[in-house]
């Protein structure tokens, strides 16, 4: 799996930007790792990619946030609190066959509502405190290219 090291929360906020850039409609990110991991962290630079003005909070308490005024829709999910089950009564999938951009992070409690083409990251913390380590894993010609382009 191709891999960045990230020292710092800037760098990973820039480099949410780049990869949100080049998001398209209908995109699906999914983001695991450990709480502080720096996923909604990350997804503060997508939002940045994607021109989205409003400061991005994470949406554990709502499980999902809406952001309309950007190049494109946001839908940032946090599925933390779907850990006992529910992720089917919430109509996920209207939000992954939409024309927005869906990040989710504890994806894998929405593991058989997701689409055959995302990309996941992985989110590592370091025994330095500023440091984090990211893998992608794309699915799909699509987030291929993006995991080319970053990792290059
Ligand atoms: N390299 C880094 N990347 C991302 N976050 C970092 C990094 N270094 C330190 N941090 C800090 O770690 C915390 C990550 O929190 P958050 O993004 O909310 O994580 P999660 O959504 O995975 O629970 C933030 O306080 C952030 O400032
Ligand atoms: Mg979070």
């Amino acid at each position: 799996m191709k891999e960045l090291t990230l020292t710092s929360r800037e760098k990973t906020i820039e480099l949410g930007k780049r990869i949100g850039e080049q998001l398209q409609s209908g995109d699906v990110l999914v983001l695991d790792g450990d709480l502080g991991a720096g996923k909604t962290t990350f997804t503060k630079g997508i939002a940045a990619g994607l021109a989205i003005p409003d400061i991005i909070k994470s949406p554990t308490f709502t499980i999902i946030h809406e952001y309309q005024d950007g190049r494109l829709p946001l839908y940032h999910m946090d599925a933390y609190r779907l850990e006992n089950g529910g992720a089917a009564d919430l109509g996920l999938e209207e939000y992954f066959d939409g024309d927005g951009v869906c990040v989710v992070e504890w994806a894998e409690f929405v593991a058989e509502e997701l689409p055959a083409d995302f990309l996941a990251i992985h989110f590592k913390r370091t025994a330095d405190d500023e440091t984090r380590i990211l893998a992608f894993e794309p699915h799909g010609a699509h987030f291929t290219q993006i995991v080319k382009d970053v990792t290059a």
